[in-house]
């Protein structure tokens, strides 16, 4: 009999199976395909080694105002694949060595939930079934399959994922991707880097879904300028083998790929492991919790993509913490406040609290201070032809930091400072007292703050 058993061994899943294995509850954690969950092998690293090395290439090929020119730059995607596999590798056994330390079970099997017997929780992988004081459900999610004529058929044929695009050994030509969000901007910069002549069919009206529309609209200028072709307000109807036929304006058009790229979101894994033996309360296909990350059934809680909501693997970590604090009976709980959020384009888009469209909605009175990235010293040193933004949002009254949009180089690294200065409420006079590193850029964030008296 365990203490927890974890259903899902993504970021969600196995961050809460080694807390609580390193506070002394005996775990078990299930899972079916890889440790790491999609993140770690599908998502979030292995793209950002294929980012990288696309990062690498550009610089290689396009640095003369830099003072460098360079002859016969090759690329080999089969060698960014590699390496990609290898750095997967590593960090699947790294999770595996933390289980071990944290004296987690793992147990390398599909897990179906089974109904309750005595007060205790049952799971079965192939013959063994496991019983458990505590269930914790961290299945993820699955990408959505509109209802697309030919779309069906064509699935894992011409048209792949974010698991099939990221080992694709050679570059394709031509490259269609459907949904202008995260991974499609992502992979979209990637191909388009490193050669592919891709177009991106988007049914909203602008891309990176609720990214500051302004920043959005200068990263679509950036790969407008390097030659990416954008179909916006675009309805798809129909694929059938290498060609997308969409309506925009009224109008049919199509366009053609090697490959035809599916990422148009995803939604909770909830289907074919016994969910229903636990009769949760759920909500348009989503497992609802309360903020200490429980269900409706006392004992059961939930986390990551499989509640909806951020579907980012570091809320999901963040929400096993605050499970097994609950389980373990330490106060805590989940807070939304500041989720940072980034696209790993080049440059980078990252953002932290209310948008100002957000904060207009909700009739939050607030102060804006936008700049041009120029006026960062390093970020002009390092930065040619560059059209990065920063917009800082400050409540009219308080002054406290509501929000804070970047389009630049580092914006991954430097939107944690601004996400404390939020989830901590700083006054403005502690977040002027803050001293920033110089030069860096960052210090954009810092000259925002003296735009307020
Ligand atoms: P997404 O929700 O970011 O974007 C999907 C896009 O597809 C939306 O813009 C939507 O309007 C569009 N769309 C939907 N149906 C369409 C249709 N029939 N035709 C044309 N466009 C259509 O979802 P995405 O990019 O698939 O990513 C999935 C999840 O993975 C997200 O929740 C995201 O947060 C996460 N993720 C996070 C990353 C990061 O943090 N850097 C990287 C990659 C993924």
């Amino acid at each position: 009999m365990y203490d927890l058993m974890i259903v899902g061994a993504g970021p969600g899943g196995y961050v809460a199976a080694e807390r609580a294995g390193r506070a002394g509850l005996s775990v078990v954690l299930f899972e079916k395909d890889s440790l790491g969950g999609v993140c770690l092998n599908v998502g979030c690293i292995p793209s950002k080694a294929l980012l990288n090395s696309a990062k690498l290439y550009r610089h290689a090929v396009d640095s003369k105002a830099f003072g460098i020119t360079s002859e016969n730059v090759s690329f080999s995607q089969d060698t960014v694949v590699k390496r990609k596999r290898k750095v997967v590798r590593k960090l699947v056994a790294g999770v595996r060595n933390q289980m071990k330390e944290a004296n987690v079970e793992v147990v390398m099997a599909e897990a179906t939930i089974l109904p309750r017997e005595e007060e205790l929780f049952r799971v079965q992988a192939e013959d063994t079934v496991y019983a458990g004081k505590h269930l914790l459900i961290a299945t993820g999610s699955v990408p959505i399959v509109p209802p697309i004529t030919g779309l069906a058929d064509a699935m894992g044929k011409t048209v792949i994922t974010n698991m099939e695009i990221l080992d694709l050994t050679e570059v394709p030509e031509k490259l269609v991707v459907i949904g202008g969000g995260v991974i499609g901007l992502e992979m979209a910069c990637y191909y388009q880097s490193v050669g592919s002549e891709v177009v991106v069919v988007e049914m909203l009206d602008h891309i990176a879904g609720n990214v500051d529309p302004e920043i959005g609209k200068r990263l679509q200028n950036v790969y407008e300028k390097q030659g990416m072709v954008f179909h916006l307000s675009a309805q798809v109807t129909e694929v059938s083998d290498n060609t997308v036929k969409f309506v925009k304006d009224g109008e049919t058009q199509t366009v053609e790929g090697d490959y035809i790229l599916l990422a148009c979101g995803r939604r909770p894994a909830t289907a074919g492991f016994g969910l229903e033996n636990l009769s949760l309360e759920m909500e348009r296909g989503r497992i609802l919790v309360n903020d200490k990350l429980e269900t409706s059934v006392p004992g059961v809680y939930a986390i990551g993509d499989v509640i909806g909501g951020h579907m980012l693997a570091h809320v999901a970590s963040r929400e096993g913490e605050v499970a097994v604090n609950h389980m373990l009976g330490i106060d805590d709980k989940m807070s939304y406040a500041a989720i940072p959020s980034v696209i790993y384009t080049d440059p980078e888009v990252a953002a932290v609290g209310f948008t100002k469209e957000e904060l207009q909605e909700k009739n939050i009175p607030f102060i804006e201070v936008e700049l041009p990235m120029g006026w960062a010293g390093r970020y002009q040193a390092e930065t040619e032809r560059g059209t990065g933004i920063c917009r800082v949002l400050f409540d009219k009254e308080t002054k406290h930091m509501l929000g804070c949009h970047l389009l630049t180089p580092y914006a991954s690294e430097m939107i944690l400072a601004f996400g404390i200065m939020i989830e901590q409420k700083m006054s403005m006079d502690e977040m002027k007292r803050t001293v920033f590193p110089h030069p860096a850029v960052c210090e954009i964030v810092r000259e925002a703050l003296f735009q307020i008296n």
